[in-house]
Parts: structure tokens; sequence; C-alpha cells
């Protein structure tokens, strides 16, 4: 027992020093997209690929780094369609520490047959990759928010970011064929500038509040040459390829819609409480905060009050909301297994963490031991059985226990739900409206000669994929997750996911 503990207490301080020699520098983004973009394979992907087995083949256009050093342990990375990036500016502005975010966008080549045709595979040998004394020579000292910023030069970034904003929305508009491409990294480069350069004027004045994350930002296209697929967003692998962003020794996968409470920014800032999660994500144990969200009577406006009040509110608040029926348990009309697991009365009564038992379909989010997070599994897109199968793996293939934490939980922000949702939780439903929906009620003939939808092909193909892995599981078969060879490659050759 001592051995262990003793190992694991060395292996907690070799971990941290190494994230503060690597998580430091300008040259990561270049890293990132040599190592992914070494392995890009070019050839459009097609619907029927992707349901007889091939992965997601995502180029990653750019990447943006905050130069910002960090001292927070704990990284929270995401994964999102461009049109959620105002969600992602939301958690950014939550969080003191690293978050790393992977933007998504389908080039559709029915349409237009050279969109992304300059993207190509690329030797990543001399690009900085193999290099070594890749460490910097910096003071490991409390350095979050010391970034070299003097107020003024913040404001003219901002000024500037916003004229750019402007200039090129008009430009985006006086044209039907704009470049998705060109449209999507502006927007990035907008976002990314704007939070470095609140987080400069926040850290020059000492009457504004702390501000914000250290963004480490993606941009990824995938090329099809069908539309089907442009609607089934690949989620697992797009979570895989921003988890290669984090540098901490703890992360925590948070979709987009999610916002932690603040209250986390005074934990990853408390050495005990790192002590302890670090303890038992070592162990290995999943550490998860309840999920809330609005009900459903509320107006919009009202909603985001709401959802505001419980993110910076206290958990007493959060409690008296629940009881005033404002908020509800995640889900708990459309799928009460999900988060039931929880226990949220007893949550409502613990101050000390708690284990629960994993049941099939239980869907928290949580805290890992970052190198201890096996991955996604790719095969799932869209919205279907993709989180779920990850924590089905970890507790029964991986043999995590699920710690329940007494003082986080985070909050669903409410938004229109994707096709694939709609369609999945209204399955008479027809038409819609929607243009997605739309897109996923259209006919495909496969290979075999089946006349189907996009949906129902869809709808098969996952859930035959979940029936597959969970008798593995069940039965103690092997199970690996299919993840595409460009993530397997950054593991294996980026500093920061190096086991030491
Ligand atoms: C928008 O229109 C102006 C003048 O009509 C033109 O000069 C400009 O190039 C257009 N913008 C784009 C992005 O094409
Ligand atoms: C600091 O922020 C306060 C509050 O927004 C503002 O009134 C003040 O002018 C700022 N000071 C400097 C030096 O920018
Ligand atoms: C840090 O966390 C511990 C336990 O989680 C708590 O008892 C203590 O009050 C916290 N310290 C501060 C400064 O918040
Ligand atoms: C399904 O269709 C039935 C009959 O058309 C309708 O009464 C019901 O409300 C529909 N269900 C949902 C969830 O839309
Ligand atoms: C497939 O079904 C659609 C209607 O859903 C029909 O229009 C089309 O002709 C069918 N195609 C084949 C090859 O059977």
């Amino acid at each position: 027992m001592s051995m262990v503990s003793h190992s694991r207490v060395v292996a907690l301080v070799f971990m941290l020093e190494a994230w503060i020699i690597c998580a430091v520098g300008a040259d990561e983004a270049n890293m990132l997209r040599s190592c992914w973009n070494a392995k890009y394979n070019p050839t459009p992907i097609m619907f029927e690929e992707w349901i007889s087995g091939h992965p997601a083949r995502l180029y990653m256009v750019d990447a943006w780094w905050s130069s910002r050093r960090n001292s927070i342990p704990l990284t929270i990375f995401t994964m999102m369609s461009l049109d959620r990036l105002s969600m992602l500016e939301s958690q950014c502005r939550g969080y003191i520490g690293p978050i790393s975010a992977a933007v998504y966008i389908p080039l559709v080549l029915e349409r237009d047959p050279s969109l992304g045709s300059d993207f190509k595979a690329t030797s990543d040998h001399d690009d900085g990759v193999e290099r070594h004394g890749y460490g910097r020579d910096d003071e490991n000292d409390d350095n979050y928010g010391d970034g070299d910023s003097d107020g003024g030069e913040g404001d003219n970034e901002v000024a500037n970011v916003l004229v750019g904003r402007r200039r090129h929305i008009q430009g985006g508009y006086n044209e039907s064929h704009t470049d998705p491409v060109a449209l999507a990294r502006a927007k990035l480069q907008n976002l990314f500038h704007l939070m470095e350069a609140e987080a400069a004027r926040a850290a020059g004045n000492n009457s504004l509040p702390g501000c914000c994350c250290q963004l480490r930002l993606m941009l990824y296209a995938e090329r099809m040459s069908d539309s089907p697929l442009a609607t089934i967003m690949p989620t697992n692998s797009m979570r895989n390829a921003a988890m290669l962003g984090a540098t901490t020794p703890l992360s925590a996968m948070f979709d987009a819609d999610l916002a932690p409470c603040t209250n986390i920014n005074d934990l990853v800032q408390n050495a005990s409480w790192v002590q302890y999660i670090s303890k038992e994500t070592t162990r290995p144990s999943i550490c998860i905060p309840p999920a809330w969200e609005t009900r459903g009577h509320l107006q919009p406006n009202s909603k985001n009050v709401v959802v505001q009040r419980a993110i910076t509110g206290i958990k007493a608040d959060v409690l008296d909301m629940w009881a005033r029926s404002e908020l509800q348990v995640f889900q708990v009309n459309v799928c009460k297994h999900c988060h039931k697991t929880f226990d949220h009365s007893r949550w409502a009564k613990e101050d000390m963490p708690y284990t629960v038992q994993h049941t099939l379909g239980f869907e928290p989010w949580g805290i890992l031991w970052r190198l201890r997070d096996p991955g996604y599994d790719e095969r799932f897109r869209g919205w279907l059985y993709d989180k779920q199968t990850h924590v089905e793996a970890l507790a029964r293939k991986h043999r995590y226990t699920f710690t329940v934490l007494p003082d986080l939980w985070v909050v669903h922000r409410p938004h229109k739900k994707v096709g694939i949702v709609q369609l999945y939780r209204r399955s008479n439903t027809t038409g819609e409206g929607s243009r997605e929906v739309e897109a996923l009620l259209r006919p495909v003939v496969l290979s075999n000669g089946k006349n189907t939808t996009v949906y129902t092909a869809y709808r098969h193909y996952m859930d035959s994929m979940r029936r597959t892995l969970r008798s593995a599981l069940a039965s103690r078969q092997p199970y690996e997750p299919q993840q595409n060879a460009q993530f397997l490659h950054c593991k294996s050759v980026l500093p920061w996911w190096q086991q030491g």
C-alpha cells in the first residue's frame, strides 16, 4: 500500500513539474498542427464510408495558443460547431485556467469542389516536434495573470478586434461565395484576440475582475463528397482532438453548452482541493459535478437569468432554485437514468465527496487524471451514446469509481436542439421545417441496395455500435475505442503527452 501511494506521490510531483515546464511558450500551436496534419487523409469522406467504420478526416486549418502563463492544474476541453462560439466565449470568461477548444466545420464538396483543395498532409519532422530542449526557463512561481499586460494596449486591441469584426461581417455578406474556411478562421481569430485582450486589460487593472481562460483554439475542417455527414458532427473525434490541447495534470471535458459554477476558480487554486482530486483521479476515479438545467416553462430571458444565478451563486442558491422549480436535474424529463445516479437529494445534504455505483446510461461530465483518460470512441458521431460510451468504458473496462463532488456543479445553457436530438426525442416527427432535420430525413440508397433515410441509417449504425460495445464490456471481451491516426500520432510525439 505505502509503496503504491509513494509512487503516486512521486508521479504527482513529476507531473506538476512537467506541466509547469511544458505549458508555457508559443510553439504549441505549430506542434499540434504539424503532428495532426502529418497523418491527414485528404480523400473526401462519404456517409457510407463512415457507417462502414472509417474515421473522420479532419484537417487542422489553424490553431491559436495563449502565451499567457498558467498555474492552474485543470484544463477544460471542449468541441463545438461554429455557431456555438459565443458559448465558448462564455466558458472562457468564466474560467481562469486553460481551455482547449476544437471547432468543427464540414466542407461539402457537392456544392463547391474547390473547398479545402489546399489541405495537404505535411511532414512534421522539420517542424520542431521532435526537437529537444523544448522546456523554457520560466520561474515556477504562481504566475496566473501576469501576462505582459498594460491596460492601454489592451484597449487598443479590443478596438481593433471590434473593427475587424465589423469589417469582416460586411465582407462576408456582400458575396454569396464567401470562403467558409476563411470566414471560420476569421471568427476564431477574433475570439482569440478578444479573450487575450480582455485578459490583459483585467490583469492591468485591479478594479476589474480577473478574466479570462488561457485559450487554445483549433479549427478543424472535414471535406466530404456528399452532404449527409455534414449534419452528423464527429463529436468524439473532436473531443479527442480538443483533449490534445490539455497540458495540466487534470482535465475535464465540458461540452460548450455547459457552464461550470464560478466556484471552480476557487477550487482549482486551493492546494488541498487539488491534492484531494489528484489522489482520487489517480485511483482511478472520475470526479463528477452534478448537472442542472432551467425548467422548460421559463421564458428565454428568465432562463438566462436563472443560469447566471446558478453559475455565480453558492450551493444554497442552487438548492433554493431547485426547490422553487427554476432549476431541475439535467435531462430529468427526457432521460431519467442519465443523471439519476448522482442522487441529487443526497448531494443537497453532503458536504463531503461520496462514491456512487455506475449504472447503464449514466452520463456525467467529470474531472480525470489527464494521462489516464482513455479517450473517446470516434465511431460515435452526432449526439447519440457519444459521451455515454466513454463513461461506460471508464467504469467497466478501466474500473473507474465515480466520486461526486459536493462543492462543484455545472449548468446547461439553453439552446435550440440539434437535428439529431429533435428526431431522437420525437421519432414520429416528419419535416419539422428545420433544415438540419430535413437534411437528416433525406433518402439515401446504400451500396447494398437498401433505400432508407440518413437518419435511419445513422440510428441503425449507432444502435448496433452501442450494442456491440455493451456486450463486449459486459462479457469482459476486448474493447478498443476507434481513434484516428492523427490523434494517436500527436499523442505519441507531443512532449506534454509523454508519460515520463
Ligand atoms: C464586397 O463588395 C465590394 C464592392 O462592391 C468589393 O470591393 C468587395 O471585394 C466585396 N467583398 C468581398 C469579400 O468580396
Ligand atoms: C480600471 O477599470 C475601472 C472600472 O471599469 C475603470 O473605471 C478605470 O478607468 C480603469 N483604469 C484604468 C487605468 O484603465
Ligand atoms: C480549501 O479546500 C478545503 C477542503 O476542500 C477547505 O476546507 C478550505 O477551507 C479551502 N481553503 C480555502 C482557502 O478556500
Ligand atoms: C406522435 O404522433 C402522435 C399522433 O400523430 C401525436 O399525438 C404525438 O403527440 C406525437 N408525439 C410526439 C412526441 O410528438
Ligand atoms: C427510394 O425511396 C424514395 C422515397 O422515399 C423514392 O423516391 C426513390 O425512388 C426510392 N429509390 C429506390 C432506388 O428505390
